[in-house]
């Protein structure tokens, strides 16, 4: 189809997500990919800079990943996951098992992180319902993003996604989250702040929360922000002592992004339930999971169904999607992806250091594959002119980034070229003097 029917179709009929259709520009109509580059209808190449919103982990169109795909394809394409089973299913759940700290066992299969919330929190409130205890109240962190179903709206509704939406959410109470960066010499008074509110909290009324959710380490939608693993520790212990559930969302984290294989490897304290979704297919078909301790799913185990979990997806378990994060892991383990995750960081450092003498920005920060920075005297908004504008100018150098509101971000697909991301740099100093 050429271009211009193309756009004339999108104009008329299409809803895209968190886009302004008043003052948009045409969006670009992308054709192909390969590896970290996507090409567009009129033979541009862009660098896919945000591995196309975080999901990418291996570059685009690799061969591993549609032979497996294919092969699958032609067994069973979808069965559903209610009395029925199969191989892909179990062998990945087997696979991120091992790869979990062994007190999570227990895999619940969805198809986003949006519902991998929604699991998680479901779960939280039925397992103290199925002990006979009424306890609907949630903590999370101040700016942390969940999704956008009700419960992952609710306790992230301070992200400020989600104004219509106020009044209509479940109680959730918001920690300060103690964010820093290089340089940041506030660090320990904002960690305080936020030590004392949850002291603050504990004493207050522990018995009606259900649970707590946090992005581990670094907040993503909100503009990569970045705490101290070891602040999360102190907090985390004292939400252990008081018995309340910890899920920890490694929707954005898992799989590589911040140098481990999910973020919880930096933190001593393991959640009770984790969400991961994203990286888990590696961007190639939605899938998602919510794995629980046993200790947690034993509650639903009982001769009285109303014990039950309620719950299920059309797609739950997809073969094709399982298959595909099966080869994911298998691209992992074969190609020692997380070293080359290392080599990513490396650059990051190096590119970071370098643009830190550039006068338009500030607060550097950086974990894994993930590296940040604020413009100064930028709107912080998200949805912000200048945002945008940076967007369409850095499209035109064929780099393909998204800032949030004044936070310009990097999350390349582990295939980048050293050479290439170690360019990036240089792009980003010379387009920031111009704008
Ligand atoms: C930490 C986190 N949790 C949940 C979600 C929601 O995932 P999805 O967009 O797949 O519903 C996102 C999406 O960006 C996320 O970053």
């Amino acid at each position: 189809m050429m271009k211009k029917k193309i756009l004339e179709l999108d104009r008329k009929h299409i809803w895209h997500p968190f886009t302004q259709k008043k003052n948009c520009e045409d969006p670009i109509v992308i054709v192909s990919g390969k590896d970290e580059k996507v090409f567009d209808i009129d033979g541009n190449e862009y660098l896919d800079l945000i591995s196309s919103w975080w999901v990418n982990t291996h570059g685009h169109a690799r061969a591993e990943i549609i032979k497996d795909l294919n092969l699958q394809a032609k067994k069973i394409e979808q069965i559903l996951f209610a009395g029925f089973t199969h191989e892909p299913a179990t062998s990945l759940a087997e696979k991120l098992i091992t790869l979990l700290p062994n007190k999570l066992s227990r895999v619940f299969y969805s198809d986003n992180g949006s519902t991998a919330v929604e699991v998680a929190l479901k779960v939280a409130i039925q397992y103290w319902y199925n002990r006979g205890k009424r306890k609907t109240k949630f903590l999370a962190f101040k700016g942390g993003y969940h999704g956008d179903t009700f419960g992952a709206m609710s306790v992230g509704y301070s992200s400020g996604f989600y104004g219509p939406f106020k009044d209509l959410t479940l109680d959730t109470t918001f920690i300060p989250f103690p964010e820093t960066w290089e340089g940041d010499n506030k660090k320990y008074e904002k960690e305080k702040e936020s030590l004392n509110f949850v002291e603050e909290i504990l004493n207050d009324s522990p018995d009606e929360i259900a649970a707590v959710i946090i992005e581990p380490i670094i907040q993503g939608a909100s503009g990569m922000k970045i705490c101290d693993p070891l602040f999360l520790d102190k907090v985390l212990k004292r939400f252990k002592e008081k018995n309340i559930i910890i899920i920890f969302d490694e929707v954005m984290t898992g799989f590589g992004r911040t140098g481990k294989m999910f973020a919880m490897e930096h933190i001593i304290t393991k959640p009770d339930i984790v969400c991961i979704a994203k990286s888990l297919t590696a961007g190639y078909i939605p899938l998602a999971a919510t794995i629980f301790s046993e200790s947690i799913h034993n509650e639903f185990v009982d001769t009285d169904f109303k014990k039950t979990f309620l719950h299920g997806h059309s797609f739950t378990a997809n073969p094709l999607a399982c298959s595909v994060a099966i080869a994911s892991l298998k691209i992992f383990e074969k190609n020692n992806v997380l070293n080359k995750v290392s080599q990513i960081e490396k650059i990051h450092k190096k590119g970071l250091d370098f643009l830190k003498t550039n006068i338009k920005v500030s607060k550097t920060r950086l974990i894994g594959s993930i590296a940040a920075f604020d413009l100064i005297g930028a709107d912080q908004k998200y949805g912000s002119k200048i945002g945008n504008k940076i967007r369409e100018q850095f499209l035109k150098k064929g780099l393909l980034i998204r800032p949030i509101g004044n936070t310009i971000y990097l999350m390349p697909p582990y295939c980048i070229d050293n050479k290439t991301l170690e360019n990036v740099y240089s792009i980003l100093d010379a387009e920031l003097k111009n704008i």
